[in-house]
């Protein structure tokens, strides 16, 4: 009897890689709101799959990263601008994300429609956010497991 409830007890205490995915697509710290894994998720920013055969630090270091690859501030011809990321594009129009939102609101413009010039405004809400590092080490842990199938777990001093 006691062996069958230490195992019920143990089986219901979630691992790293599970916990981490609840803070992957939690509504509040929000990364499935912009990226997409297994199936999961928004594809707005980059797919981190790619990422994801990295080592837990090089990954931590991206997603509190302040300084931006792709995203930059679309000056619209008609007037105003914001912060965006392009997605799908071809000869006829471009999807800009526009990351003033929260969740980031999707606008298909024709090419001619916009300039795109350097993000001054933008900062990529894990790098402006207090994420502890225990909090971090889940999420990483989760998203090695989405790109490469590993449960080894993710020490918080990695992500330091
Ligand atoms: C509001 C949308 C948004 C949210 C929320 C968000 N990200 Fe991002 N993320 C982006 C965008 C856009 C980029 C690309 C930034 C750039 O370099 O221009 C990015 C880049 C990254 C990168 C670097 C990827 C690469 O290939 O360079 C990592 C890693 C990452 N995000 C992880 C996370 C994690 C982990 C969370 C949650 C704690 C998160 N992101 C939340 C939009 C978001």
């Amino acid at each position: 009897m006691f062996w069958i409830a230490l195992l019920l007890a143990q089986a219901a205490v979630p691992s790293q890689t599970e916990r981490g995915e609840a803070l992957f697509f939690d509504a509040q710290k929000g990364c499935g709101t912009c990226h997409a894994l297994k199936g999961k998720g928004t594809a707005v920013g980059p797919d981190l799959s790619v990422m994801g055969r990295l080592a837990p630090a090089a990954i931590a270091m991206a997603a509190r990263s302040t300084v931006t690859q792709y995203v930059g501030v679309a000056r619209m011809k008609s007037g105003g601008s914001f912060p965006a990321i392009t997605g799908k594009k071809d000869a006829a129009s471009v999807v800009l994300f526009d990351l003033s939102k929260m969740p980031p609101e999707k606008k298909e413009v024709a090419p001619g429609d916009f300039t795109m010039g350097a993000n001054d405004k933008w900062k990529h809400p894990p790098a402006e956010a207090k994420i502890s590092n225990e909090q971090l080490a889940d999420i990483v842990a989760y998203v090695k497991f989405a790109a490469t199938g590993s449960k080894k777990s993710v020490n918080p001093d990695d992500v330091r």
